[in-house]
């Protein structure tokens, strides 16, 4: 039985005062079935790592460069998540694609760089408008999926987390249907079932995002192959974040 997993994605939003308030008021949620994380920027990390030290929450980063230091001005590593508590890091999110050039090896060496750490990858796919309008959903979330995999091998793909976020419903405030959701995610468990065998495909959690909220979660949720979400702007909101999480506990 796979764990339920709600993982918050802050984005760059929140000054040092705007997270304080926010890392308090998550922090009273009750520990449950599903798991809880949120990623703040770099910036809240040492905030994050304070005030959710003895609580059910757990953080993540939402980025992380594939080396253990040198010259790489402007990077962080992911020994230097490590050694402050980080246990997951957002890879290969469309943002990071789309703005900043991230190509499919770069995200893949990103994976591999973090689970020598022992920090989980949340490993991000999904298809732009255009792509899906073409019909090329299958092939570019496959293609995603198998690179980003490509440096793992079959125990750790079973320990990982993939977020199918159609790049259309992201912060779009129109979500995909379950259904539409449900379709992609099979696919995606499908593709590692063909790649890493059963105990990878049964074991990955796989994440819906894309304008995701205390109203549509618990359609989501209700899917055989989605195992929770990840979630931008409602993230942002205390109340209705951890609504959200308590739907993923009942
Ligand atoms: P959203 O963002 O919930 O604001 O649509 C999701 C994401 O980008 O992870």
């Amino acid at each position: 039985m796979r764990r339920p997993l709600i993982a918050g994605n802050w984005k760059m939003n929140g000054t040092a005062a705007e997270a304080e308030a926010l890392l308090t008021a998550v922090a009273s949620a009750e520990a449950g079935r599903a798991e809880l994380v949120v990623c703040p920027p770099f910036t809240s990390i040492g905030q994050a790592a304070h005030h959710l030290s003895g609580t059910c929450v757990q953080w993540g980063a939402q980025n992380v460069y594939p080396a253990p230091s040198g010259a790489y001005t402007g990077e962080i590593s992911p020994r230097m998540l490590k050694v402050l508590g980080c246990r997951w890091c957002i890879c290969g999110h469309s943002e990071r694609r789309q703005l900043f050039g991230e190509t499919d090896d770069f995200v893949s060496r990103k994976v591999r760089a973090l689970l020598d750490e022992d920090i989980t990858p949340i490993l991000c796919v999904g298809e732009t408008a255009e792509e899906r309008r073409d019909g090329r959903t299958a092939e570019v979330v496959q293609r995603e999926v198998e690179a980003g995999l490509g440096a793992a091998d079959a125990a750790e793909a079973a320990q990982m987390v993939i977020a199918y976020e159609p790049v259309w419903a992201i912060g779009a405030g129109q979500a995909a249907t379950a259904a539409e959701a449900e379709e992609v995610a099979a696919w995606i468990r499908e593709c590692v079932f063909r790649r890493f065998g059963a105990a990878a495909s049964e074991g990955v959690r796989i994440l819906y995002g894309g304008s995701v909220g205390s109203g549509n979660i618990a359609s989501f949720l209700a899917e055989p192959d989605i195992d929770g979400a990840l979630i931008g702007g409602a993230s942002l909101r205390a109340e209705e974040f951890i609504s959200i999480y308590n739907t993923a506990n009942a």
